[in-house]
C-alpha cells in the first residue's frame, strides 16, 4: 500500500485553510491532503484553537509547514522562543509557567546551554553503545514470545511497548520493579487527549494540566529518592551521573520528568509506526531483509513518513515576517513535522517510501539548539529492533487496522495486529 495524498481541492480548495489544530484527526493517520494545502497555499496559516474534549479554547496559532520555515523557526531560539509560552500547543496554565520553565525544553539559549552541557555529559557514545547488547537481547526474547504465542499478535502489546520503557529504564537506572510506574506517568502526559486516557478534573470540573506541579509530584519525589539511592550506590547509568554532577535537585527531578516522556513515548511510537510501514511495503522490506539496502539509511527513512512527534510550539520574541505572513509578538508558531517531513521541495516523490534516500534531511528530531538528545541512542533501537525482526520472521503481515493516538503531539500507535510470518524449517 503506497502512501497517497488526495488532491488540494478533496479538502476544500486551495481558498479554504484546512484545520489541523483537531487532535482527532491524527487517529486516523497523518492528515497529508491537509498539509500539502497548507504548504502550497497557506505555509504559515491561522488556527483556531477551538474548545475541545473539555479543554478551553485558547487564543489560535500559526502552523507552520513548509521544510525551509520549520527549520528557520527551530534554528532561531532568539525570535521563537521556548521559554515564553513554552513547547505545547495548549498554553499552559501562568501560574505552572516558572515551574514548567525549570524543564531545559522550556529554556532558551544561553540558559538552556547550561543543562543541555550538563546533560549530554551522561550521554556519552560510549555508553549508548553499551546498551547495545541488552537490547539486542531484549528484541530477540519479546520477538521469540511474541511468536510462540501465536503467529498473529498485537506487535505494540507484545513486543515495541516493552522495548522501548525497558530500554529507557536501562539507561536511566531505573530498578525493574518501578518500571510499571514510568510506564502509568508517561501515557498521562502524552494521552491526555485520548478517549482511553480520560482526564483528572478539578473541583470546577476543568480537566488539570497534565504537566501542572500537582500532577507531577509523584514522579519528582520518585526522582529524589532514586537520585539519593544512586549516591549511596552509584552505576553506570544515566541517573548516577546527573545525581553525582551539579545539576541541582529541582533540575535533576526535572530531566529525570524529560527524559521519562521525551525518551519512552517517542520511541514505542517510532517502532511500530517503522515496522508498519515496513509491512505495507512488503518489496522494500524484502529488499532490506535481503542486504540489498542499508539499515541505517532505513531507520532514518522510516523516521521520516512515521515521525513520533507531530508538532511543537514557539512563542514569537518581536514582530517579523515567516513566509511573508506578519507575525506579532506573543504570537504563537507551532511546526509540524510530519509536513516538514513531506515537503515536495526538499523531498523527491515525498509519499514514496525509498528506504536508501540520502540525503535524508527530515526534522524528525527536531533542528537547532534543542535537536534530540536521544536521537544516537533512538536509532540504536530502532536499528537493533528491525535487525532482530529481520533475522526472526521472513515477513511481516497487517491483519487488522492499527489503532492510533488522539493526539497532536505525538503520532502514537496503541494496536498494531501483525502476522510474524516464521523462516520455513530448514533440510
Ligand atoms: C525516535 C525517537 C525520538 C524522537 C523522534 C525524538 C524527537 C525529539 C524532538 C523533535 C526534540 C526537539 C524538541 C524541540 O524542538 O523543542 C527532542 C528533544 C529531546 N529529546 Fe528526543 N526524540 C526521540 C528519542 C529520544 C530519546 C530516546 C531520548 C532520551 C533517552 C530523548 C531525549 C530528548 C531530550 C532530553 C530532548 C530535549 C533537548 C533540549 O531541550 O535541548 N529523545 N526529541
Amino acid at each position: 500500500m503506497e502512501h497517497t495524498s488526495e488532491a488540494p481541492e478533496a479538502v476544500g480548495g486551495p481558498r479554504t485553510v484546512p484545520d489541523v489544530f483537531d487532535p482527532r484527526l491524527y487517529a486516523a493517520g497523518i492528515p497529508h491532503d491537509r498539509f500539502r494545502v497548507l504548504r502550497d497555499h497557506h505555509p504559515v496559516a491561522r488556527q483556531e484553537e477551538y474548545e475541545l474534549l473539555g479543554w478551553p479554547a485558547g487564543p489560535g496559532f500559526w502552523a507552520v509547514t513548509r521544510h525551509a520555515d520549520v527549520v528557520r523557526v527551530l534554528k532561531d531560539a532568539a525570535g521563537f522562543s521556548s521559554y515564553l509560552g513554552a513547547t505545547q500547543i495548549r498554553d499552559p496554565d501562568p501560574a505552572d509557567l516558572p515551574f514548567i520553565r525549570r524543564m531545559m525544553l522550556n529554556q532558551d539559549p544561553p540558559h538552556h546551554g547550561r543543562l543541555r552541557r550538563l546533560v549530554s555529559r551522561a550521554f556519552t557514545p560510549g555508553r549508548i553503545e553499551r546498551f547495545a547488547a541488552t537490547a539486542r537481547l531484549r528484541a530477540r526474547q519479546l520477538l521469540d514470545a511474541a511468536r510462540e504465542s501465536g503467529p498473529e499478535v498485537d506487535l505494540v502489546r507484545a513486543v515495541t511497548d516493552d522495548y522501548a520503557l525497558l530500554n529507557l529504564t536501562d539507561l536511566l537506572g531505573v530498578p525493574a520493579s518501578d518500571r510499571g510506574l514510568l510506564h502509568s506517568w508517561t501515557e498521562r502526559v502524552i494521552a491526555y487527549q485520548d478517549p482511553d486516557e480520560p482526564p483528572v478534573l478539578d473541583a470546577a470540573g476543568r480537566p488539570v494540566n497534565p504537566r501542572s506541579p500537582a500532577r507531577l509530584a509523584e514522579m519528582f519525589a520518585y526522582a529524589r529518592e532514586l537520585a539519593a539511592h544512586k549516591r549511596a550506590r552509584p552505576a553506570d547509568d544515566i541517573m548516577t551521573t546527573l545525581a553525582t554532577g551539579e545539576l541541582r535537585d529541582a533540575e535533576l527531578e526535572m530531566f529525570f520528568f524529560l527524559l521519562t516522556v521525551a525518551g519512552n513515548d517517542t520511541v514505542r511510537s517510532a517502532a511500530p509506526g517503522g515496522l508498519l510501514a515496513l509491512a505495507e511495503h512488503p518489496d522494500d522490506r524484502r529488499a532490506l531483509w535481503s542486504g540489498d539496502i542499508g539499515m541505517d539509511t532505513s531507520v532514518d527513512e522510516l523516521l521520516r513518513v512515521h515521525p513520533p512527534v507531530l508538532s511543537f510550539r514557539r512563542t514569537a520574541t518581536r514582530d517579523t515576517r515567516l513566509a511573508g505572513v506578519p507575525i506579532a509578538a506573543g504570537d504563537k508558531v507551532v511546526v509540524f513535522h510530519p509536513s516538514a517531513n513531506h515537503d515536495e521541495r526538499v523531498f523527491a516523490d515525498p509519499h514514496r517510501l525509498d528506504l536508501a534516500r540520502t540525503p535524508n534531511p527530515h526534522v524528525s528530531f527536531g533542528d537547532g539548539p534543542h535537536v534530540c538528545l536521544g536521537a544516537h541512542f533512538a536509532r540504536l533501537q530502532l536499528r537493533i529492533l528491525y535487525e532482530e525482526v529481520r533475522a526472526s520472521c521472513a515477513g511481516l503481515e497487517v491483519t487488522g487496522p492499527p489503532r492510533r493516538l488522539v493526539s497532536n503531539f505525538i503520532n502514537g500507535i496503541k494496536s498494531l495486529p501483525v502476522r510474524l510470518e516464521p523462516y520455513a524449517p530448514r533440510g
